[in-house]
């Protein structure tokens, strides 16, 4: 099937990690012009553009700093004129298992800053921008986690951010942006445990790999291209453009959290008596 995205201009966050550069390479595959983002891996960012070509642009960008991403749109209006799809993709997981009791207001803010914020801003930037070149059709996937659909004990800053970026945020804004261009749709990716960079020093313990795979029927980890996949599909809007502020799933199945070992049941107390 042809996806019609050939000479789409395609913002991509983040597309220098796991998730990002797998959809980078599945958009250039089709044709896309695709902006590779990126905060720290400047090295991957060039071998992208080496392998896309020399059309292909690379920007650096903190995106949780609301200058720097108003300055990479301005930078790239200037350099390609306008952007048809965004895809919100940048964002950090914090290894460290901390109960909300024992949570730093730092950690707290740092991870919403990366997580909530930068998808706000870019995602603003984006409509005014929209307004600016007049476009009929846009497309914004987010990318959130099951994270934000099961919650994650000790994880309560990510849960929470990619919580609202995938429900009160993409529900929102497809409501909205249709004042823009009316037939722009906004969609949310929610990826299980998926093998990237971000899970690789977790998912390399074969005990945390069977807990979490307790919940997941397939019994296994996503692979960064299982998310690509979807999010190009959802991009496009030959195959998708009558859907609108869906949230999918890509996880396997998952059912939720595997809370407790067999040993901590106590049968006993399992019922009122
Ligand atoms: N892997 C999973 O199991 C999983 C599950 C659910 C959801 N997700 C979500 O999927 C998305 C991609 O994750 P991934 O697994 O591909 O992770 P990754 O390999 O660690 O990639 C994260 C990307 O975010 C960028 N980034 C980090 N901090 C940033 C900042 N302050 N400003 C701008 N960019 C920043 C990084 O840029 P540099 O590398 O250039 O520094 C990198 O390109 C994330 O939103 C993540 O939460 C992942």
């Amino acid at each position: 099937m042809n996806l019609e995205l050939k000479d789409k201009i395609v913002l991509i966050t983040g597309a220098t990690g796991g998730i990002g550069e797998a959809s980078a390479r599945l958009f250039a595959k089709e044709g896309a012009d695709v902006i590779i983002h990126y905060h720290k891996n400047r090295e991957n960012a060039e071998k992208l553009t080496l392998e896309f070509g020399e059309e292909t642009l690379a920007i650096q960008a903190d995106l949780a700093d609301e200058h720097q991403v108003v300055a990479m749109f301005k930078s790239i209006k200037e350099k390609k004129g306008r952007i048809d799809i965004l895809i919100c993709n940048a964002g950090i997981w914090p290894e460290e298992y901390i109960e909300i009791e024992k949570m730093s207001f730092s950690r707290w803010r740092k991870t919403l800053s990366v997580d909530l914020d930068s998808v706000f801003l870019c995602c603003r930037s984006f409509v005014q921008q929209l307004r600016e070149f007049n476009g009929d059709s846009a497309s914004i996937i987010i990318v959130g986690s099951t994270a934000g659909v099961f919650g994650e004990a000790g994880h309560a800053d990510y849960a929470s951010a990619k919580s609202a970026i995938s429900y009160g945020f993409t529900k929102s804004l497809k409501n909205e942006i249709i004042q823009v261009a009316p037939l722009a749709r906004v969609n949310a990716v929610c990826p299980g445990w998926t093998v990237s960079p971000m899970t690789k020093k977790y998912l390399d313990d074969e005990n945390e790999v069977t807990h979490v795979l307790k919940t997941v029927p397939l019994k296994k980890l996503g692979e960064s291209e299982d998310v690509a996949h979807m999010i190009v599909i959802l991009a496009s809007d030959k195959a998708s453009g009558h859907i609108n502020g869906e949230v999918i799933t890509i996880a396997g199945g998952m059912e939720g959290r595997s809370l407790h070992l067999p040993e901590e049941i106590d049968f006993k107390k399992a019922f009122k008596r």
